[in-house]
């Protein structure tokens, strides 16, 4: 994995995994075994086989980059959560990661400022979901948008949303229609957060049937998203 350029204190990386029967037990009873106690617990308490390995393979992933970006000894690797559930790392207030899971993808943006990252499987979609959740501006525009686009749209918002919100770190603690996203000039529009803060957006393709968005303070997105292997991690 590539390190941060000292002379691109703020630029954000976005890194990517996918999940697959091709990636054997004995790789993740390895990967298991760099998570702390706690982590341990956790994942094993999944039913699912899919849930336990994305949550597994996105630990790895988080642990890893932290090590490469500051080389930092596992042991020495605390995760701590805010009131709202948003992790980082302890006694590093200036790295930033956010982590995400659909589908078989697990995705994690990391930067030297508060950033968030989401990625979503597109499925049927529900337009009273909209109606409740988003903003009006946003509704409206999904409700004149093309029929042939507005699942990919709603999903767009999606993602876009989230990202946001897990970058201010509240979660759905903050309304998702205090805020409307609005596509100007071909771009998303930047937010003004509550903290006086101004929000950045930019949207990657990790596969097709999939949205994935990316949320920063920093506007220094990668051209495209670093996609690695259980076997890198
Ligand atoms: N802020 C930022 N990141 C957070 C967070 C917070 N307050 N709380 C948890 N996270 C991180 C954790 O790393 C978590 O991983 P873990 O469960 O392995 O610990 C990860 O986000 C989960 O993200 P994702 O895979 O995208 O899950 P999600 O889409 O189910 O939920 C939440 C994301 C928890 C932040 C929250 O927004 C939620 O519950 N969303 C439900 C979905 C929804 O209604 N979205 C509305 C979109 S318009
Ligand atoms: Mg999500």
């Amino acid at each position: 994995m590539n390190t941060f350029h000292d002379d691109q204190p703020s630029h954000i990386e976005v890194y990517a995994i996918k999940n697959s029967d091709q990636i054997r037990d004995e790789t993740f009873r390895a990967l298991f075994q760099t998570l702390s106690p706690e982590r341990q617990d956790y994942v094993s308490k999944f039913k699912r086989a899919s849930d336990y390995q994305r949550s597994v393979l996105g630990d790895a992933m988080v642990h890893r980059i932290l090590q490469d970006k500051l080389g930092l000894d596992p042991m020495h690797i605390e995760i701590i959560r805010n009131a709202y559930g948003k992790p980082s790392l302890k006694h590093h207030d200036n790295l930033h990661f956010n982590v995400s899971h659909s589908g078989h993808w697990i995705v994690c943006a990391v930067s030297h400022e508060p950033v968030g990252i989401d990625v979503e499987k597109m499925e049927a979609i529900d337009m009273d979901i909209a109606k409740r959740f988003f903003h009006k501006t946003e509704f409206n525009a999904l409700l004149h948008c093309d029929p042939s686009v507005r699942l990919s749209r709603f999903f767009d918002l999606w993602t876009l949303k989230e990202s946001y919100i897990k970058a201010v770190g509240k979660g759905l603690h903050l309304p998702l229609d205090s805020f409307a996203l609005e596509l100007l000039g071909g771009e998303w529009a930047p937010v003004l957060g509550e903290n006086g803060e101004t929000y950045y957006f930019k949207q990657y393709t990790v596969e097709e049937g999939y949205k994935l968005s990316v949320c920063g303070i920093s506007r220094h997105f990668p051209k495209n998203v670093q996609f690695v292997t259980a076997e890198e991690l």
